[in-house]
């Protein structure tokens, strides 16, 4: 368990070292912009997304650092453009994120638009190296394809849409599962599917990741609402009680509390089964190494405390 953590530690670092490796520079009449970027993706976070894509990468036998490491950054890059708008007067109306003032509080709301606006578009750019540094430019145009979509009107832009649309509303159980599928889901099923994809795995490979990921995408965001209840500011580095502030219909006002630890724990499991039936056939002891951290991993969101 305790190298379990540790290893993290040191994953965590390397993605560090990563993500800041594509940062832009803080110079040129454009520097405000290029400070709120790095202000808010530097803040911190947990780093799930890159974490989770890299160990798919090696768990299905990847083996060029320079080609996953520029998704690797980008994932980050959108999914904190995605909490940076998440958090506008418009939105949540949050000014504490990972233990920080939120990018608007800090730099107005006009900036705030900017920085997610910049950090989104300036993923794909990011992204888009990978081509200077593969043997498979077939496998990172198609990785590319999925962080669209993943991202966009059918994955965590169409799931925020109707999360905002449904604020203080009634909503049903279908549309609920809908939201949590994409404003959650959708990014940590692009982390796993674009592993898959670049390690050069087949179709219904990719498709196990992304069902695996969805379970887990499940599971984050329920635990992420029990979180917002039973948490601290302290500890989560954002604002509890903000979806009780902003009305916010939650897995846990529609299903109770009991049931959504029941669910965490159902999903995770099922993410479990399914990673280990991989482990079984994985090719050699590193590619096992990276499965068994995955399994971990997934146990490790269910009981997590930020
Ligand atoms: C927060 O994501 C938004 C949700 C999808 C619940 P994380 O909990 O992964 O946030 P960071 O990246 O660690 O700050
Ligand atoms: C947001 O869900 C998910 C995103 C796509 C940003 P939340 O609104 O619950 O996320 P937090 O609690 O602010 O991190
Ligand atoms: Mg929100
Ligand atoms: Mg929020
Ligand atoms: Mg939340």
């Amino acid at each position: 368990m305790i190298e379990f953590k540790e290893q993290m530690r040191e994953k965590t670092a390397h993605i560090n070292e990563v993500i800041a490796r594509f940062l832009p520079e803080e110079s040129g009449f454009q520097k405000t912009i290029f400070e709120a970027c790095n202000y808010s993706i530097l803040a911190g976070g947990k780093r799930l997304r890159p974490m989770m894509m890299e160990e798919t990468y090696y768990l299905l036998g990847g083996r060029l650092p320079a080609q996953i490491e520029p998704f690797m950054a980008a994932i980050e890059m959108i999914h904190t453009s995605s909490l940076v708008h998440d958090d506008l007067p418009c939105m949540d109306n949050d000014t504490y994120r990972r233990g920080k003032k939120t990018t608007w509080a800090k730099y107005g709301y006009d900036m705030g638009v900017l920085a997610g606006d910049a950090l989104l578009t300036y993923a794909f750019e990011t992204a888009a190296r990978a081509f200077a540094e593969t043997d498979h430019p077939e496998r990172v145009g198609k990785a590319i394809g999925i962080l669209a979509a993943k991202t966009g009107i059918y994955g965590m832009i169409g799931g925020q849409t109707v999360d905002v649309e449904m604020t203080g509303k009634t909503m049903t159980r279908a549309q609920l599962d809908f939201v949590y599928r994409l404003k959650t889901g959708a990014l940590l099923e692009a982390s796993m599917m674009i592993g898959a994809v670049l390690a050069g795995a087949d179709d219904s490979t990719v498709c196990k990741m992304e069902s695996i990921a969805a379970h887990i995408g499940m599971a984050f965001q329920i635990r992420d609402d029990i979180l917002d209840l039973t948490s601290s500011t302290e500890v989560l580095g954002k604002p509890a009680h903000s979806d009780e502030r902003n009305n916010k219909i939650t897995y846990v006002t529609y299903e109770g509390m009991e049931a959504s630890e029941r669910e965490v724990e159902q999903r995770s499991r099922e993410a479990m089964r399914e990673i280990g039936a991989l482990l079984e056939g994985a090719s050699n002891a590193e590619a096992k190494k990276h499965g068994e951290y995955l399994l971990w991993l997934t146990q490790m969101l269910i009981t997590r405390s930020a």
